[in-house]
């Protein structure tokens, strides 16, 4: 940690000059919270509170809609759950919102040069490459592995049920794994192996401890080291992968691994090999080589962008939808009415299609599931994995805003000039506790809410499902979105029919802890139990 601590201090004492020179104008004038730190300003807060996004909840509650808050070394933050301010950073100005480098770079240091890290140009290019894969056709054809491995899940959970009849466990753990052997063959046709070997494969063992310092609680001078980044020059910056200290030594390891196994894919299924093995491939990264090789000279992918795809999916589609898959059991757990409620709408659906001689569910029929649908679409308004994210203004702009605000000196404003270099923060989290789109009792988990909830009365439309933000929105929003909501329903469907789900004996705290820039539920008292969530199970009468 000392170095941590001196290579912080060095960066901050270089930065300060520079920023105090170029933090003259701004956006004094909106009103918010004093700053508890001079040095930190709220952003020690932000990643050290207690409860995820329980001061930006508070805040708006208090400021309004837009208010301004301190980030580190004194820069002004402007932060918003207004939907047309959100709406126009994320969804009407192209690239001239960009990601914050201290966000941006921890992600290009486990996954490299792939979609989730690359900015302007070179971003649309692999985006354009990754889109054929995410069409709503090719996100139906993975519906059977959900079922199979939801399945695989279930059998295993009835195995040690035979014994016991009720069986105490960590639901977010078996999920995580389950979603990693799903991720591992939808995107590259790899087998974890986590569910039966207990991650035993050699993917999985890197990329379980590439996590090990993600830690619950930052310490302060990593906050520091880490917000320094965003002042260093990106070619200053990539150096640091080269620290012979955790967790670079960890990164440089689980990438190359991914390197090696990336290029056996590409020997196997590159340009090279004969167009008849390839089309039977129905995996992601197949169906990126093939774009590849069809698109034009410019959008085209090099080898190593295209390795890096890998261990992005890995990273963005498994511990999401394994988080908020264990807090919608958790929720149902704690509601076991609308629980039993949902169980017997999928019983229902399991007749019809049993009664026209099928035997696993379509898209049509989960669709249908309106219970299991709200119940998806609440757990994902009321436990947002992102609970918001930054974006840096590179161009001077106005950011008009749907609800005004009252300025320091008493003026209404309904629009806020920002220069470039102006630091935005949208609180998904507060946007989804907005009472004028979510209805009564914001804090609460009720799905019922969705089927009074008008679409027409929704503000022009903000995010890529049901308006939550969840997911982000535009043309960096969560490409992988439905394919996760599909896996969900899958699970849910499968998980419900055969189990019933209570809070565990021994009375426990769930707290959503921030973790980096997502959260992970974890046992008040106990965070060094790491991501926690108990449950207990039974069989479904
Ligand atoms: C509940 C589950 C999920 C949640 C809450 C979620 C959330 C998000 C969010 C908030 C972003 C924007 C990140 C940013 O701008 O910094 C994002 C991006 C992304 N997600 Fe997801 N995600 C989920 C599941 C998935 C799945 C299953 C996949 C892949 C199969 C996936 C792949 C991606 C990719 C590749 C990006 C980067 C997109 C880009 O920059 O163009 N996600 N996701
Ligand atoms: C980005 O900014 C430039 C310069 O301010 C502007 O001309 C352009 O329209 C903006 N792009 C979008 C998509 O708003
Ligand atoms: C993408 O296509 C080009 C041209 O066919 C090829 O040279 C390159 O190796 C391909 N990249 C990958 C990762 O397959």
């Amino acid at each position: 940690m000392s170095f941590y601590l001196l290579a912080g201090f060095i960066a901050i004492s270089a930065v300060w000059v520079a920023l105090r020179l170029r933090n003259g104008r701004g956006i004094k004038y909106i009103r918010g919270p004093p700053s508890p730190s001079l040095l930190f300003g709220h952003e020690a807060a932000l990643f050290r509170q207690e409860e995820a996004a329980s001061l930006e909840i508070g805040w708006m509650k208090e400021y309004g809609s837009t208010w301004r808050t301190r980030g580190v070394f004194g820069a002004d933050v402007l932060m918003t759950v207004d939907p047309k301010a959100i709406q126009h950073v994320f969804q009407k100005s192209g690239y001239n919102y960009t990601k914050k480098t201290s966000q941006n770079f921890m992600a290009y240091l486990i996954a490299g040069p792939g979609i989730a890290t690359m900015l302007g140009e070179d971003h649309q290019r692999h985006r354009k490459i990754m889109h054929p894969a995410f069409s709503a056709p090719q996100l139906r054809s993975f519906l059977p592995l959900f079922q199979r491995i939801a399945g695989k899940l279930s059998e295993k959970w009835k195995e040690e049920l035979v014994a016991t009849g009720e069986l105490d466990l960590m639901i977010n753990k078996w999920l995580s794994r389950a979603t990693l052997d799903v991720i591992g063959e939808a995107a590259f046709d790899y087998d974890y192996n986590a569910l039966d070997g207990g991650g035993r494969s050699t993917l999985s063992k890197a990329y379980e401890n590439l996590f090990k310092d993600i830690e619950y609680r930052p310490s302060y001078a990593r906050i520091l080291f880490r917000a320094a980044w965003d002042y260093i020059p990106m070619p200053l910056l990539k150096l640091i992968r080269f620290l012979p200290v955790n967790p670079f030594t960890r990164l440089r390891n689980a990438k190359s691994l991914f390197g090696e196994y990336g290029k056996q894919i590409l020997r196997e299924q590159g340009p090279d090999v004969d167009a008849e093995r390839k089309v039977s491939s129905k995996d992601v990264m197949s169906i990126l080589i093939k774009a590849n090789s069809s698109a034009d000279a410019k959008t085209r992918l090099d080898d190593e962008e295209l390795i890096s795809e890998m261990a992005t999916l890995t990273v963005a589609g498994h511990d999401t939808t394994a988080a908020t898959l264990s807090f919608a059991l958790w929720e149902l757990a704690r509601h076991p009415e609308y629980q039993e409620r949902m169980r017997q709408e999928i019983r229902a659906a399991r007749a019809k299609v049993a009664a026209r001689g099928g035997s696993e569910f379509t898209t049509e029929d989960l669709d249908s599931l309106t219970l299991s649908v709200n119940a998806i679409k609440e757990t994902l308004r009321f436990h947002p994995i992102a609970t918001g994210l930054p974006r840096v203004a590179l161009k001077d702009d106005v950011i008009p805003l749907s609800r005004p605000i009252v300025s320091t000196t008493g003026e209404t404003i309904s629009e806020i000039p920002v220069k470039a270099g102006q630091v935005f923060y949208a609180s998904f989290a507060g946007y989804q506790r907005l009472p004028e789109l979510w209805g009564e009792n914001v804090d609460k988990w009720n799905p019922d809410r969705f089927l009074r909830i008008e679409t027409a009365k929704q503000p022009a439309s903000v995010g890529v499902f049901a308006n939550l933000l969840t997911f982000s929105a535009g043309l960096r929003g969560c490409i992988g979105w439905r394919f996760s909501v599909i896996e969900m329903q899958a699970f849910l469907g499968e998980l419900l029919e055969g189990f019933q789900f209570h809070l565990p004996k021994e009375k426990v705290e769930i707290q959503k802890a921030t973790a980096g820039f997502g959260i992970a539920p974890i046992v008040r008292g106990k965070p060094e139990l790491g991501a926690a969530l108990p449950l207990r199970i039974s069989l479904a009468q």
